[in-house]
């Protein structure tokens, strides 16, 4: 069996002084990282200015995204750093403004609607195959290129229902790469309560781009929104759709602005996670050649050359479990930010209102107590149901509680279609001499990209 264990920044021997760790954490907060940090139950830090406490303890972890939610809302200082983009989104809002969103969001990610979706997230996929048939056989390539675009165009098929191929829709994505490559600058910063930190010339550039992609989204969603409003009936059941009908309790729409910052926010999460996932799944299955044998196999079996459909999605387990595991090593969402709403006691220690509270997906799923064997890639552990942290809290890359991912069911559906498609037509290597290196930005990323070379697989691409 497979022990491949992924390379990652070798923690610290001991922390370092609250200054040195957030100068490492201006970079990738996976530098601040230290031994201890994968077995303690629950960590603080002290700046002036910000008390934060990192929570790795299961009971813990429930408590503050489960039993009390309310108690721990999400951290202010993010949604501060993300406001020129998403404004007032559901990712970032608390309290009855949230609720009201969550509400009237929650039936567009509905099982049925996902079944309307798969026909979208497929025609993305062939696209996305069509694409690599481009490439010479055997060069090296940098595969998250190829994930960031295809998620890409699947939020955009499902939200808008055309492809994401036209001039304005290349300008949204140009403009959100921009984007994504400040937001790391503006974040941690804030996340540290160290705004003035943030260089005003990085602040300005993020807010130019986020008004530029907020612009062409409005001129994608106004005719939409205008002839919903005059009462004609939607093309297409498609996201969009799904938000302009969306109705709150009182039986009031979203206003025109707040539809524009849930769609900004969508286009945001739902491709960024995905495809930082999907790289690291294609890191993974290159170094592991012996389960991407099995994955193909699988798929051989259970599609042969017919094209996917939605049952398939449960029936291909080990490509699931392979994108399950992936999501423990590299869970996109690193740490999740809370704020204390009142003072509390935790773990004996005097945690004082406004205080920011840490979940760390990337430190519970690698926790030494929580798994056998944490930083071995090994698919199989979620057809076992052995491990502790299976059964402790200890799984969480969509979250937990109340604010659990909203596209979780989307995002599992979209990743086992891409990577059955991919591995069923393409052998994925590993290129000598390459180590991708993880850094903990917005999401998991790898600073100098995921090259590898693919080959055409003579049997399935036949079929
Ligand atoms: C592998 C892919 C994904 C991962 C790992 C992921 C992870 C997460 C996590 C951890 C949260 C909770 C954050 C917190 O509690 O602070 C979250 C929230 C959210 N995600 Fe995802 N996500 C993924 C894909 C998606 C997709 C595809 C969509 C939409 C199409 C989406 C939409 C959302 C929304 C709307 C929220 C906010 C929910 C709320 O606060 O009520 N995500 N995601």
């Amino acid at each position: 069996m497979s022990r491949f264990c992924p390379a990652y920044p070798a923690p610290r021997r001991q922390r370092a002084s609250g200054l040195l760790m957030f100068l490492s954490a201006r970079h990738s907060w996976l530098d601040a990282l230290y031994e201890r940090s994968y077995r303690m139950q629950m960590g603080e830090v002290r700046l002036p200015g910000l008390d934060l406490y990192m929570v790795n303890e299961p009971a813990l972890v429930r408590r503050v995204l489960v039993e009390q939610a309310e108690d721990f809302p999400k951290s202010e200082l993010l949604g501060q750093a993300l406001a020129p983009l998403l404004g007032e989104s559901i990712f970032t809002t608390s309290g009855e403004q949230w609720r009201r969103q969550r509400a009237m969001m929650d039936p567009a990610f509905a099982q049925a609607r996902l079944q309307v979706a798969f026909p979208v997230m497929a025609a993305a996929t062939e696209a996305m195959l069509a694409r690599l048939e481009q490439l010479a056989e055997g060069a090296e390539h940098d595969i998250e290129v190829e994930m960031t675009h295809v998620t890409a165009d699947i939020i955009f098929r499902t939200i808008f229902s055309v492809p994401m191929e036209g001039e304005d829709a290349r300008r949204v994505f140009d403009a959100f790469a921009r984007y994504q490559a400040l937001v790391p600058r503006l974040v941690l910063p804030s996340i540290f309560g160290l705004r003035w930190l943030v260089w005003p010339w990085d602040a300005w550039r993020a807010r130019r781009a986020a008004r530029e992609i907020r612009g062409l989204l409005e001129t994608l969603i106004r005719p939409r929104f205008e002839a919903r409003r005059a009462g004609a009936e939607h093309p297409q059941a498609d996201i969009l759709a799904a938000f302009l009908d969306a109705r709150d309790e009182q039986g009031r729409a979203f206003g025109f602005e707040e539809l524009v910052d849930q769609v900004a926010m969508l286009f945001l999460a739902g491709h960024e996670t995905s495809a930082s996932a999907l790289t690291w799944a294609c890191h993974l299955l290159a170094r592991a050649p012996d389960i991407q044998q099995r994955v193909h196999d699988e798929v051989a079996v259970q599609l042969g050359a017919r094209a996917p459909g939605v049952p398939d999605m449960k029936s291909l387990t080990l490509t699931r479990n392979v994108f399950r595991e992936t999501l423990r090593l590299f869970p996109p969402v690193g740490f999740m930010a809370r704020q204390a709403r009142t003072g509390c006691p935790m773990r004996g220690k005097r945690v004082e209102a406004g205080s920011t509270v840490v979940v760390s997906p990337w430190l519970i799923h690698r926790h030494r107590d929580g798994w056998h064997d944490p930083d071995a890639f090994d698919p199989d552990r979620h057809a076992r149901d052995d491990e502790p942290g299976q059964a402790r809290a200890g799984y969480l890359p969509f979250g937990m509680g109340p604010r659990v991912c909203l596209g979780a069911a989307f995002a599992l559906q979209e990743a086992t279609l891409i990577l059955a498609r991919l591995i069923g037509r393409w052998q994925l290597e590993a290129v000598d001499g390459h180590e991708p290196r993880p850094v903990g930005r917005l999401t998991i990323r790898s600073a100098n990209g995921v090259r590898l070379r693919l080959r055409r697989r003579a049997e399935v691409a036949a079929g």
